[in-house]
């Protein structure tokens, strides 16, 4: 059976589409009070991640209750930390926490690249059963970190401001780093060829942590690893989402991928001639334009979607949407997307 609305893997190809097509970074989660109900009945977030039948509930809620185009299965980037042998915690508030991280050429080698088919095997199900829910009303997306993001949270152990621990580690010991990051990529390439097995229709690399780094660094410890990527994954749509790293545009151009996201500090214009139309790009409304009022929300959104119009776009914001953002002014955004002519 074919999708019933597959607007966001044409747009992703460069095909017609009879209007653009809308969803939201982090639209499965705490915006809506559906979803902390279900959190709110269990131990914790992983006991939600690893329960393959609640992870498809809140991965299709925001199909239902907020008509976007897209779901997005229901995880998180730290899963492969976690099959590879560092535990991760989310601490209530804080965010994530890894007990053991990594310091030396030993803690690398003790980490493992095989099964994952086993060890994430709660993802593939999830896929399966969200897979099922839909009835092929909307593409599923699957998703991994940048092998870069991944290295930082393995490094550093949690969130935050610096990333002192991880930066300085790639000058302190540039060979280990490419060590850890080829293992990391290896593992990647790996869970997005499993994703795209139990059934996701495009694929999305999140580089969150892209622009702390120089571009001279960027290019050497980042990009490199995305290239290998989306060179293996040919088989679904792919979108490389590297925050902040305005000044890796240009070298994005070569990589095998069909979308590049686009946070908000990114020119729409000063992008769209970049590209030139060979690539989608994704995005990028400031995710705090959604705590204004409707008018300003619906004012704004038509302008991001004049900035881009005759060009290949998937619309989005420029990053997830925060947490205490009211759910109809998400609505506010999706309808105004899908109204504009
Ligand atoms: O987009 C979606 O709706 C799908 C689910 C999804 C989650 N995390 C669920 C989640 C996705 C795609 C992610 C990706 C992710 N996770 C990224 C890349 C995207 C980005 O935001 O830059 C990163 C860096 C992480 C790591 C992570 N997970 C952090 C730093 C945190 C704590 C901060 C926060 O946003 O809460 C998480 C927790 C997390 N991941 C939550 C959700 C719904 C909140 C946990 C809860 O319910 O309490």
């Amino acid at each position: 059976m074919n999708l019933k609305n597959d607007l966001i893997l044409r747009a992703a190809n460069g095909k017609k589409i009879e209007r653009t097509p809308v969803w939201l970074m982090r639209q499965a989660g705490r915006i809506l009070p559906e979803y902390r109900k279900i959190r709110n009945s269990l131990s914790g977030f992983k006991e939600l991640v690893e329960t393959p039948h609640l992870a498809a509930e809140v991965t299709i809620q925001p199909v239902d209750i907020l008509g976007v185009d897209a779901a997005i299965i229901f995880s998180d980037i730290l899963v492969i930390p976690e099959a590879m042998g560092l535990q991760y915690e989310m601490i209530e508030k804080k965010g994530p926490y890894f007990p053991k991280t990594i310091e030396s050429q030993a803690n690398i080698d003790s980490l493992n690249n095989s099964d994952l088919e086993d060890h994430l095997s709660y993802v593939f199900e999830a896929i399966k059963i969200t897979k099922n829910e839909l009835s092929q009303r909307v593409p599923l997306i699957g998703f991994a970190g940048a092998p870069w993001t991944i290295f930082a949270y393995m490094i550093e152990g949690q969130g935050s401001k610096t990333f002192s621990k991880a930066k300085s580690f790639l000058y302190r010991e540039p060979e280990l780093a490419h060590m850890l990051l080829e293992k990391i990529t290896i593992s990647t390439i790996e869970y997005l060829k499993l994703q795209i097995k139990a059934g996701v229709d495009l694929v999305q690399i999140f580089d969150s942590w892209a622009g702390i780094l120089s571009p001279e660094y960027y290019n050497e410890f980042g990009m490199k690893y995305v290239h290998k990527i989306c060179d293996k994954i040919n088989q679904v749509p792919l979108t490389v989402f590297s925050k902040g790293a305005f000044f890796a545009l240009q070298s994005m151009k070569n990589l095998n991928c069909n979308t590049i996201g686009l946070d908000w500090t990114m020119d729409i214009n000063q992008a769209i001639n970049l590209f030139d139309n060979t690539k989608t790009l994704q995005g990028n409304l400031d995710p705090c334009v959604l705590y204004g009022d409707f008018n300003l929300i619906e004012k704004k959104t038509k302008e991001m979607l004049n900035n881009f119009a005759g060009n290949r776009h998937i619309a989005n914001l420029g990053h997830g949407v925060y947490p205490d953002t009211n759910p109809e002014k998400v609505k506010c955004f999706i309808e105004s997307v899908k109204s504009n002519n």
